[in-house]
């Protein structure tokens, strides 16, 4: 028997005024997405924005429903739009944000969330950087999925 450990490496910003602008926009884009959210039953939106190869930015917002499974998360929202609409381009970066009240609040994706877009890293062949708002207008970045999901379910079907 042997003792592994897992080290993420992740950053934090103090604030959006600290990043680079076109991930500050990323993630203003997703803060705008939450405007489109459709939670009548949870009452929590979740806006997402990914950035595609070619720098174009796709929206998404969570989207619920009555008979509750059949609703979806902001981030795949996002994902499965830009991938529908621009097919062919790499998603290099995804930026979430919930809101409640008008106030911006903590997200961070879901698991099954994480599953999907670790499938965009290996179709595409290239790492997301995933940008999460913080408490207090901080954001924390993760460089490559395999950090928010180790293990990855992977299979040669
Ligand atoms: N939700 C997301 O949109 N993204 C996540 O990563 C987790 C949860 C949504 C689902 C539901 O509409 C609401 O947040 C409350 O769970």
């Amino acid at each position: 028997m042997e003792k592994k450990q897992l080290l993420i490496d992740y950053c934090e910003y103090d604030s959006l005024a600290e990043m680079p602008a076109c991930d500050r926009e990323l993630m203003e884009c997703a803060m705008d997405a939450t405007r489109s959210s459709y939670s009548p039953y949870s009452r929590f939106r979740v806006g997402a924005a990914v950035r595609l190869a070619d720098g174009t930015l796709v929206q998404g917002s969570n989207q619920e429903n009555l008979a509750y499974p059949s609703g979806l998360c902001g981030e795949r929202v996002a994902l499965f739009t830009a991938s529908a609409q621009h097919p062919g381009q790499a998603v290099v970066a995804l930026a979430v944000v919930g809101s409640q009240e008008g106030d911006f609040l903590e997200a961070s994706p879901c698991g099954a969330c994480r599953q999907v877009m670790v499938e965009y890293e290996m179709r595409y062949g290239n790492e997301i950087d995933v940008f999460c708002y913080l408490k207090g207008g901080r954001v924390r970045r993760i460089h490559g999925v395999k950090s928010l999901l180790p293990f990855t379910f992977e299979a040669e079907l």
